[in-house]
């Protein structure tokens, strides 16, 4: 046993949730008229109703008891110091230094050079080579450096320019890069090349062939005034051929999944502006200010994350569905992936050893309505329970019809928590709903770069505090490293190098792409 199953706290939690057995939250509304009121809190514009799930007083005191003793805000006073929390790598985990009212002074710096880039650009005072104005903007990256910017640029489009717009290129798969390049004008694009380390693979390669295409057009000279990088390796941009004037930078201690507040962000910037970017920034602070001051008992990201940890562990559920309810939020679920996955996706603890709990959930989702059409139907009637963010937003960028679109939205993302929380009897089996089954509902009033900016730290310190909870390094990523290295021995393979032992499927396989 380890000391978090052997503690006292977790042992109480296991007894509370056999208590629960035969209990169903929609008789705990009948109990107490007061029941809605009691489970949400409200920040701002933002608003979460935990009333859906399974808390009853003295769960959520487990839960918290929990929360302290496993020194929640022991961790959260170490992150917000600096601390080298990011343990295998030695590394401080301080992209909340991103977004702070004072930023240090590196910080400062990247940011006013990013103000002055994103105010010539979208000036037209940057020109390309042949002096014309920037019209799109191609960000080629991966991970952190493609679904952060590329989710934030889908949600806050209204707030864009239609001067200016951004494409992102992410896959090594050339249909990508093919697709996104298809109908733009080398004159008037502005790639930035993203990449943290500057190593990555199928960014190095998506960068050659993006240059290829711009300097078959335009020269090798045009290079300069069409590609900017924003790396943490200026050996690699330069090497690349990137001046490093056009560099923008960042630091070993801001993760790439956590990455979007730093030059990452740059392609927000351009987008939006830097006075909606700087509100992004301000909205995702508001939440760092809550969650380092609020009281637990009131504090929105170790709510939810309690709330994860009671399903994951308690009730053995495997998975989180995340569910926006406002189309422009369709790439959150892709990048809350990899904020919870990557993050939490952990079978070691802290100090090496394998843990003998359950860790980070199967996130997965896609916006309402549209998911309601696919996979619901396992997520109401389906062999396991599957909790569930819904993300409402009240206020639409396009209210069609009079509002009449929103307000059937909203009807269908309200009456799906009502369905899940009820169910219905029925005669025949197959139209029985069991219900009793936990939704989260986040409620936005508008999103905006400021409450989309809470939101995203909304999940990022969930996600923090889930760690803390399961002993677990949350800041490092040694599970995508293996694959990378079997895919270069292949490759070579593949390209008609000596061949290495693998076992007989990796073999045929092999043979079978060696004619691609
Ligand atoms: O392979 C995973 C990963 O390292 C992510 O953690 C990261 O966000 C992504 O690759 C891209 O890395 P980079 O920004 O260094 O190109």
């Amino acid at each position: 046993m380890s000391a978090l199953t052997d503690s006292p706290e977790w042992k109480r939690l296991a007894v509370l949730r056999d208590a629960w057995r035969g209990r169903r939250v929609a008789s705990l509304f009948e109990q107490d008229a007061h029941r809605a009121g009691r489970y949400t809190r409200v920040l701002g514009e933002l608003r979460i109703d935990l009333s859906k799930a399974h808390l009853d007083p003295p769960t959520l005191d487990a839960l918290l008891a929990l929360a302290r003793a496993r020194d929640v805000e022991g961790w959260r006073a170490r992150m917000f110091a600096g601390d080298a929390i990011n343990s295998t790598e030695g590394r401080a985990v301080l992209h909340i230094a991103l977004r702070a009212e004072a930023p240090p002074a590196q910080v400062a710096e990247v940011l006013s050079r990013i103000e002055s880039f994103v105010g010539r650009v979208r000036s037209g005072n940057w020109t390309g080579a042949t002096g014309q104005r920037i019209r799109t903007v191609v960000n080629i990256g991966i991970g952190g450096s493609d679904l952060g910017p590329a989710m934030v640029c889908q949600a806050l489009e209204p707030y864009g320019s239609p001067e200016l717009k951004t494409r992102f290129v992410s896959n090594i798969d050339g249909t990508h890069l093919a697709t996104a390049l298809d109908g733009l004008d080398p004159a008037t694009t502005l790639f930035v090349i993203a990449s943290k380390t500057f190593t990555t693979q199928e960014t190095l390669a998506n960068a050659t062939s993006a240059r290829r295409w711009l300097v078959d057009a335009l020269g090798e000279n045009a290079v300069a005034k069409h590609f900017v990088a924003v790396s943490t390796n200026g050996g690699g941009v330069r090497e690349f051929g990137i001046d490093p004037a056009n560099m923008f930078g960042f630091w070993d201690w801001v993760g790439g999944r956590y990455s979007l507040w730093s030059a990452i962000g740059l392609p927000i910037a351009l987008q939006v502006g830097m006075d909606h970017f700087r509100a992004l920034l301000a909205g995702a602070r508001a939440m760092d200010t809550h969650f380092q001051t609020a009281k637990l008992v009131d504090n929105l990201p170790v709510l939810m994350a309690l709330t994860g940890i009671w399903y994951r562990n308690f009730w053995n559920l495997p998975a989180l569905a995340v569910l926006p309810y406002d189309q422009s939020l369709a790439r959150l679920p892709a990048y809350l992936q990899q904020l919870d996955m990557e993050s939490n996706g952990k079978s070691v603890d802290r100090d090496g050893n394998a843990v003998d709990y359950d860790t980070g959930p199967i996130v997965f989702g896609e916006p309402g309505t549209n998911g309601q059409h696919a996979f619901y139907q396992l997520i109401h009637q389906g062999t396991t329970a599957i909790p569930a963010d819904f993300i409402l937003v009240r206020e639409s960028h396009h209210p069609l019809g009079d509002g009449a679109h929103q307000r059937i939205l909203l009807s269908h993302g309200i009456a799906q928590t009502e369905a899940l929380l009820q169910g219905r009897h029925a005669i025949e089996p197959h139209r029985v709903f069991s219900g009793d089954r936990p939704t989260t509902t986040i409620a936005i009033d508008e999103l905006s770069p400021f409450t989309l900016g809470m939101l995203l730290a909304l999940y990022e310190h969930k996600v923090f505090v889930q760690g803390v909870i399961w002993n677990i390094n949350s800041f490092d990523q040694f599970g995508v490293e293996l694959g990378k290295q079997l895919a270069s021995t292949i490759l070579a393979e593949i390209e008609g190098g000596t061949r290495e032992r693998h076992d007989g499927s990796t073999e045929a396989l092999i043979d079978w792409a060696r004619d691609a």
